[in-house]
This record gives C-alpha cells, sequence and structure tokens, in this order.
C-alpha cells in the first residue's frame, strides 16, 4: 500500500508571514486601483526598465512598474516622487537589485554561504543584506538562486547551493526569512525572488543558456523542492529562466507557470522574467517575434517583463486582436499591485537619504559577514598538522595572485561592494605575523612565470608559505562558463615551484567554484578552500591559519578530479553496472586486449570512477569520533517518526563544531531511487574531549518521492540510514517502512 502524502515534506517550512495589513485589506485596495487604471496604466504596470532617470517620462505616463540597476537614494526618490506625485494614479514604482550575497557588505557567495550548513548565519546574512539595501531604496532583489547545480562547468554554481536539493531548501528558505523579515511592510523588509523557475543550472555541457532535457519526475524530485519550500515560506516573487526543458522555454511554458505554481503550490506571488527572456524566446525559435512572445509569456503566467519592452510595444494589439484577454492582464496586474501594497509601497514610498551610509558596513555586519566567512571555509588537506601554524612560525612569505585581490575576492555578482572596504589576506596576515610579500603572479589568469623566481627566493628565508591561489571573480557567474576546471595561469606551476623549497606549504583558494586541483594538492601540506569569501575574508582566513577559528565548513558540491568527470553528484541513481573498484586503467591495460578483457562497469579508463572529494566533506583541526549511532525501532509505519540517536566525541586537542549529515536510501523503488539523500543536518559544538549525546527526528513522510505513477508517496520496503560528517563514510543502518 503506498502512502499518499498531499503536502510534500517542503511544506514542513511553511511560516505565517505577515504582510501591510490583513489580505482582504490588501485585497480590496487591489481592486479599487485597479479599477480606475486605464489599459496604458495597467501595461506600464507589468513593464520593468533598467535605469531610473533617463526614463522620468515614462514613468510620468505611468508607463513603468518596477526599475532595476538604480541604488543611489537621491535618483531613485526622484523617480518615485514623478511617480507618486506626477502620475495619474501615482503608483509607486518597485525599486529593485541582484542582491546576491550582500549589497555593500559582501558576505561569501552563495556557494560559500552554503559550506556553512548554516542557515542562521545566512539569515543573518540575507537580513543584512536587506538592511543595507533598503536603506538605499532597494526594495526587491533578484535572489536566492535555487537552481540545483551538478556541473561546476557551469560559471552561475557560485550563486547557488550546490547540487543537494535539501541543502538548497534549508539555505533558500534561510534567505527568504533573513530578505523578508516578520513584516513585509517593515522599510527594511526586501521582496525576495526565487529564480530561476526552472532547471537552469541542468544546461547541458554546463554551458551557460543551454537547453536542458528534465523529466517531470526529476523537476519534481530535484529542481521542485526549495522552489516550493520558498513559495511556503512566503517567497514574495519568481523569475523565470532563461532555458527551455524539454523544449519550452520557462517564460513561455504555461505547465510550470499556471498549473504547478499557481494550482498546485498556490503560489500568489508575482512572476517576473529573467533579462529579456521573454523577447529569448524568438531566438530558442518558440516565439515568431516580439509580439508572439509577450502573448506565450503572458498567457503562460508571467507578470512582469524584464527588459524585452515586448508587453510595452505589444499587448493592446493582442487584446485588439483577441489574443489576449483583458482578464490576463487584469490577473498579471494584481499581483504586482498586490506586492506594492504588501510592502508598504503606497504608504512609505520614499527612503530616508541619509540612511544609506549610516548603515553601510556597520560593524555587526562586518562580524556577522567574517563570521559567515569564518565558516563557509572547508579545510581539504592537512598534512603533519601544518594548520593551524604553530607558535613557531614567525616568518611567512604570503604569495600568489589572490593573496591581495581586494575586488575579486569579493566574487561575482557583488555590485555593490566596495573594494576599498575589503580585508585581503595580505593585510589581515601582516598583522600576525613577519610577513615576507611575493605575488609571484599578478592575476589568476597570469601565464607569465617571471615572478615566480621571486616567490622560490623569498621561500628559502621563512618558516613556511602561504600561497593563495583560486579564481578572478569575473572567471564565475553567468555566461562565465569553463570547460577544464584546473587553476588557471601558471599558478599550479607557483605551487610546484614552492613545493620544491620544501618548506611547509600551506595553500588557500579562493574561487567561485569547485576547481580540479588534485595536482596542487599534492604539491601542499594544507589546503584550505574559500568560495569567495567577500568583504571580510582576509580576517577569516588569518583567524582559520593562526587557529583562533577551526574549519567547520562543508563541501555543497562534489570536487571532480578532471572535469570530463561531470556531471558527477553523490546523491546519482545506481546504474546496472556500477563500479567496484577493481577497473582497469588506462596505463594497466595490456598491449593487443581483448574488447572484454576490461570491467564492464561504469568509470572511466583514464580518471577511474570516484571525485576528488564527497559532498559534505571538510576536516578540522580536531578529530570527531561517531559512536552508538540507532534508530529507535527496525520496522516503521508511514505516520511513525524515526528517532535517530548518536554520540559525537571530540577526540582531538581543539574545541570546534561539526556538520552531523544524516543521509537515507531507498533500497528499491518503482523507479530507481539515489544512491543516498541528505535529509538533515546539524552543527554540533564540542569542546576538545567532550562527548555529546544527539539525536535527529526523522518522519517517515519524509522518505516521500515523486514515483512511477507520478505520485508524491513513500513506498514501503526497505532503507538504509547514515550518520556521519560526509556522505561518503558511515555504516549503514537498515530498516523497514510498512
Ligand atoms: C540576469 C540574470 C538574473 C538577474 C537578472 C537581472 O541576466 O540571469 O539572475 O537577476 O538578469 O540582473
Amino acid at each position: 500500500m503506498r502512502i499518499k502524502y498531499l503536502l510534500p515534506l517542503v511544506a514542513m517550512f511553511a511560516i505565517g508571514c505577515t504582510t501591510s495589513g490583513n489580505s482582504d485589506d490588501v485585497d480590496r485596495r487591489v481592486e479599487e486601483l485597479l479599477s480606475q487604471m486605464t489599459l496604458q496604466e495597467k501595461i506600464g504596470q507589468m513593464n520593468q526598465v533598467s535605469g531610473g532617470y533617463q526614463f522620468s517620462d515614462m514613468i510620468r505616463e505611468g508607463g513603468v512598474g518596477s526599475i532595476l540597476n538604480v541604488v543611489d537614494p537621491v535618483e531613485i526618490n526622484a523617480v518615485q516622487r514623478i511617480a507618486v506625485e506626477e502620475s495619474r494614479l501615482g503608483i509607486p514604482i518597485l525599486v529593485s537589485r541582484d542582491v546576491i550575497h550582500g549589497f555593500r557588505t559582501i558576505f561569501p557567495i552563495p556557494l560559500g554561504m552554503a559550506s556553512t550548513f548554516d542557515p542562521a548565519i545566512v539569515e543573518q546574512g540575507a537580513r543584512v543584506a536587506a538592511i543595507e539595501a533598503t536603506a538605499s531604496g532597494v526594495r526587491w532583489t533578484f535572489s536566492p538562486m535555487l537552481d540545483v547545480a551538478r556541473d561546476p562547468r557551469w560559471g552561475r554554481v557560485a550563486e547557488g547551493s550546490g547540487e543537494d536539493p535539501y541543502l538548497d531548501v534549508v539555505m533558500g528558505v534561510a534567505m527568504v526569512k533573513g530578505y523578508q523579515g516578520e513584516d513585509y511592510a517593515d522599510p527594511t523588509s526586501m521582496a525576495a525572488c526565487v529564480k530561476h523557475f526552472v532547471g537552469y543550472g541542468a544546461a547541458e555541457g554546463g554551458r551557460d543558456y543551454n537547453t536542458t532535457m528534465i523529466s517531470e519526475r526529476a523537476l519534481r524530485n530535484t529542481y521542485f523542492p526549495a522552489f516550493k519550500a520558498c513559495v511556503d515560506a512566503g517567497a514574495l516573487t519568481l523569475m523565470t529562466s532563461f532555458n527551455d526543458v524539454d523544449g519550452l522555454p520557462s517564460t513561455g511554458n504555461e505547465w510550470l507557470l499556471s498549473d504547478v505554481l499557481r494550482e498546485e503550490w498556490g503560489f500568489d506571488g508575482m512572476v517576473v522574467t529573467d533579462w529579456n527572456s521573454a523577447g529569448e524566446m524568438v531566438s530558442h525559435g518558440f516565439a515568431e517575434d516580439l509580439k508572439h512572445s509577450a502573448e506565450l509569456a503572458i498567457k503562460a503566467g508571467v507578470d512582469m517583463d524584464m527588459m524585452s519592452f515586448g508587453f510595452l510595444q505589444h499587448i493592446e494589439a493582442l487584446i485588439d486582436e483577441g489574443r489576449l484577454s483583458m482578464n490576463q492582464i487584469d490577473d498579471a496586474v494584481r499581483n504586482i499591485l498586490r506586492l506594492k501594497f504588501r510592502l508598504g509601497l503606497f504608504d512609505n514610498p520614499y527612503v530616508d537619504e541619509s540612511l544609506a551610509r549610516e548603515v553601510a558596513y556597520a560593524p555587526e555586519h562586518l562580524a556577522a559577514a567574517k563570521q559567515c566567512a569564518v565558516e563557509s571555509a572547508i579545510l581539504l588537506q592537512n598534512r603533519g598538522e601544518v594548520l593551524p601554524l604553530r607558535d613557531d612560525v614567525r616568518k611567512i612569505l604570503v604569495t600568489g595572485p589572490m593573496a591581495d585581490a581586494p575586488f575579486d575576492q569579493l566574487g561575482t555578482w557583488a555590485f555593490d561592494g566596495e573594494e576599498a572596504y575589503t580585508v585581503t589576506p595580505l593585510a589581515a596576515l601582516r598583522k600576525e605575523f613577519d610577513v615576507v610579500y611575493e605575488p609571484g603572479l599578478f592575476f589568476s589568469r597570469d601565464s607569465d612565470t617571471r615572478g615566480i623566481s621571486a616567490a622560490v627566493r623569498a621561500a628559502k628565508g621563512v618558516d613556511a608559505v602561504v600561497v593563495f591561489v583560486g579564481e578572478e571573480a569575473i572567471l564565475s557567474g553567468e555566461a562565465h562558463c569553463l570547460s577544464q576546471l584546473n587553476l588557471q595561469g601558471a599558478q599550479s606551476e607557483l605551487i610546484a615551484a614552492l613545493r620544491a623549497t620544501g618548506k611547509p606549504i600551506v595553500t588557500v583558494v579562493i574561487a567561485g567554484r569547485p576547481l580540479t586541483i588534485e595536482r596542487d594538492m599534492a604539491n601542499s601540506d594544507a589546503v584550505l578552500y574559500s568560495f569567495q569569501p567577500g568583504t571580510m575574508g582576509g580576517e577569516a582566513i588569518a583567524d582559520l591559519l593562526t587557529g583562533r577559528a577551526v574549519p567547520s565548513g562543508k563541501l555543497p558540491m562534489t570536487f571532480l578530479r578532471d572535469a570530463g568527470q561531470a556531471p558527477f553528484y553523490y546523491n546519482h541513481p545506481m546504474t546496472g553496472r556500477p563500479n567496484n573498484g577493481t577497473e582497469t586503467l588506462l596505463n594497466d591495460i595490456p598491449l593487443k586486449a581483448g574488447q572484454t578483457s576490461l570491467g564492464c562497469t561504469s568509470y572511466y579508463l583514464d580518471s577511474g570512477y570516484g571525485p576528488l572529494l564527497p559532498f559534505g566533506y571538510g576536516l578540522s583541526y580536531t578529530t570527531f569520533e561517531y559512536s552508538d549511532i540507532a534508530i529507535d525501532k527496525s520496522c516503521y509505519s508511514p505516520n511513525d517518526t524515526i528517532v535517530v540517536e548518536y554520540n559525537l566525541t571530540n577526540t582531538g586537542k581543539y574545541d570546534a563544531t561539526e556538520v552531523v549529515q544524516l543521509y537515507v536510501r531507498d533500497y528499491v523503488g518503482s523507479v530507481v531511487r539515489p544512491v543516498k539523500e541528505l535529509k538533515r543536518f546539524e552543527r554540533v559544538e564540542l569542546k576538545a574531549g567532550e562527548s555529546k549525546h544527539c539525536r535527529f527526528e526523522l518522519p517517515v513522510s519524509d522518505l516521500a518521492f515523486w514515483n512511477r505513477d507520478m505520485e508524491y508517496v513513500v513506498e514501503p520496503g526497505k532503507f538504509g540510514l547514515w550518520v556521519a560528517g560526509d556522505s561518503a563514510t558511515g555504516e549503514a543502518i537498515d530498516f523497514e517502512v510498512r
């Protein structure tokens, strides 16, 4: 008997949200205003433009509903005054911006925030971003990006929470709550925009904007959960994605935007296209022309058009020709007006122009950004316990192109961060050590090796070498995809040359994605990975290198040995011929080997099977021991809750935090199932030598998935459960659901 669950597991994130006035009051005000609007004024609300002053006339005529990319409070108030005091109905414009990982105070890129496995610090970061951005007049951000990403060649892995749907849910909800706060009409509340709906991270070849081939079941089991959780958590807006899913561009996909989003999920927020994604349906070969794309987008369920101008130019004709109805326009305008009323814009349209500079870089904001950067760093290797640097290490060489890169350290999509406020690792380490600084290379793509000899010479006279490598900010983010993932330029040569000096080598990677660093790890004693850590990255890294802080970050994405292994993710289905570790590798193949003489399993002749490092992996300066892992029953009924208990002991000499992860496997399903799925995690703080008895509670309903009949059910049968420090270790505890 299958147990059907009406509300997917993510519904547990549903939280009560307050708005400006109760929803009846808001709806009444919406209807009153709508009844006064002309068609042109309705069309104007559906139009979003990038800029301020230059659209003054259009705003005065009621032709603009929202602007983006203006952050000067003076300009924002000026154009707002035109909208409110000079247009016929005085409808305020909604000011938006890509506030992706901070506004002025820049936090680690979202992939780094996900590495914290700490929703509290991520929510705090979103709250700080909202306080700083709304002080400038921005009330709508195009964040969080919820695109599950399994291919590090895709530049936008930087902007999401990695490869796991559950981590994506937790981080997405945290950001929505942080941005929007408890009262949407509070002047510091900033509307979230969950994006890009949907499947954008599955671009074929990891090449941005490329086609995706995702089944409905994969959408529902992998790509929908974070969007549904954020809708349940009250996300006020959603953005459609550039890509097509199985031939249908999301911006014109009525099943997605109406059947699923509105009918199934009950979303009553506002849907905006991505930048000209409506117009791009012509390029897709899905729309005849801009007019046709406007028709398709509105019929699908889009409310606002970002920068195609197709709505502005063609809606009136589409109505005259009977291709669109006034009801469709009214529905879109209702969603836009409802958002503006909820945000309190009609009652409070202007911003205090002195506020922006007052709140920017507030000490508590910088402290939160530093804490987030500390928790986001992942210790990948620590041979000989080189870290934390010992007290007798006094003179160090600081080298590499990312040691003093205040702009690039802020990472991709940090539009309003100011490099003058960045604390670089060089600046922070100079306060702690007798530092010799030789960059060796001047930027991450630098292949001019002449500077390496100076770094090597300097290394000979120090106690330890700390080399900072990685990626300039421009090398990840939108449209910045790579077919190779090795360190760019001569960075690997720099590390190898330093290795040859025999000095302890600490390599710190500051990058926007997982890179293929197997050989660089071999040439290093310790490796710390920091997904572009933002404004306070230098201080955070200095705290970690000195031991004032202990690494706790965990990988939100699998690290590959070679880009050719992509896409590779821990929660993959098992094949019919799983690798079994006996495979013959390239250089072991005998000459004239017979066609079937090698292992007929799923692997690569040249790079084998496994990744470099698994999802959820991360070391500490201490060690942890898991013991007495037990579940309360061996067989559960559908309405039960699985109680998982375990002991965790800090068996080392540093107080530290472990991110404990709970994985489950459904051994047999009506469709093939992932070999593991993250279902819970928690950060457990332990003093050196301390033990704690801990527990997870996992409702059996959380084992539900969309099955062969496209029902959301828990299928009875055998399951495995793991409690461990990453996705690749631990012993399974088996149980049954009947
Ligand atoms: C971009 C991005 C989207 C962003 C929007 C506005 O092309 O795809 O994430 O929010 O345009 O800048």
